[in-house]
């Protein structure tokens, strides 16, 4: 089905600081959307209903994309899983309720592929959503996840509304954090492979086999997806977002020296875990709905190391 998107319309940026919701923002400038509301954190609380719901019936946003989120790395997840559940299931809820109550006429939910169960066939499918047990590890994340992709399922069921969700595999580019410590994979290697560079050592230390399959994509494709989803598709499936190909850690890091310009010998410490040994994605049904991922890593990991050394480095310490 075919949805009619006005781009003079007010669109509501949920999460507009971080790096999908910062992306979602320029794509939509990109497009020609002019009437942008968005909030802080520290402006709105998305936890706190009766504001959310004041908010909402203040600024009557037409179209809503949801990319506020508690996100945090896996030590993060398995320290405060009942804050990971408790924040996402609140924000999630005030924005999809406060929507439906305020007239909201689309709304976009950014879940995530740790939906799928742990053991899930690889690529893994839309349809193997609650066919298995989920990964420990981020299960209150991936709770609350599941429950944001139902409401938006239940609520065009019962209240006819036009809410739409996407599953993006692991996302890196502009905007990505590269605290060592909050850092995920591409943005944490970037800040290795740099940091050898620069004190000229030989050896980089890696944690792993450097065998574990990663599926990995620029957050400006994950943007182009979302909207060019929301403007086209009305309905009650879900979608993947994602290239439909995966690396492995070691060819990762070597793609990486590549781009840094430095070669150094890679150190596994295969004591250390490697997680899941593979995570990629079926993405038929978007590929079906006309749209495939445009960068490619090598082109994605450079404009990284630039975003890196031009925004990142200079405002540090
Ligand atoms: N990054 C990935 O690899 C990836 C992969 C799959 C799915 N996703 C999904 O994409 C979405 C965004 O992820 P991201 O990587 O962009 O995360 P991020 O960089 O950490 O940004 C999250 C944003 O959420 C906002 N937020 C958090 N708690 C809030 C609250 N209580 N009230 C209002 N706003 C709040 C923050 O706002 P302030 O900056 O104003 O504090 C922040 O800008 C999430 O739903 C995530 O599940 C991300």
């Amino acid at each position: 089905m075919t949805a009619s998107i006005d781009s003079d319309a007010k669109v509501y940026v949920a999460g507009h600081r971080g790096m999908v919701g910062s992306a979602i923002v320029r794509e939509l400038i990109r497009r020609g959307y002019s009437n942008i509301v968005t909030r802080t954190s520290s402006e709105l609380d998305l936890r706190r209903q009766s504001d959310v719901e004041e908010f909402f019936f203040e600024e009557r946003p037409a179209y809503v994309f949801l990319a506020a989120a508690r996100v945090g790395g896996i030590q993060a997840n398995i320290d405060m899983p009942a804050e990971f559940l408790y924040d996402n299931l609140c924000i999630q809820n005030n924005v999809i309720e406060s929507s439906r109550k305020s007239g909201v006429s689309k709304l976009l939910f950014l879940a995530s592929s740790c939906i799928y169960p742990r053991l899930a066939p690889q690529p893994m499918k839309e349809e193997y959503l609650l066919d298995g047990k989920l990964e420990p590890t981020n299960e209150g994340y991936a709770l609350a996840k599941i429950a944001g992709l139902k409401m938006c399922q239940y609520y065009n069921m019962q209240y006819g509304t036009d809410y739409i969700s996407v599953m993006p595999c692991n996302i890196y580019g502009y905007g990505d954090s590269f605290d060592p410590v909050r850092s995920h994979v591409v943005a944490a290697l970037i800040r290795k492979v740099h940091e050898a560079k620069v004190s000229g050592s030989k050896v980089i230390p890696m944690w792993g086999t450097g065998t574990a399959r990663r599926e990995l994509m620029f957050v400006d494709d994950l943007a182009n997806a979302s909207l060019h989803l929301f403007e086209r598709y009305s309905g009650n499936d879900f979608f993947n977002v994602g290239t439909g190909t995966d690396v492995s850690i070691r060819e990762l890091v070597e793609m990486i020296m590549e781009v840094v310009g430095y070669d150094a010998e890679l150190a596994f410490d295969t004591r250390k875990p490697d997680g899941m040994p593979q995570k990629l994605m079926d993405v038929s049904r978007i590929r079906e709905a006309g749209w495939t991922a445009k960068t490619s890593l090598k082109e994605g990991l450079e404009k990284t190391y630039r975003y890196f050394l031009e925004e990142v480095l200079p405002n540090e310490n």
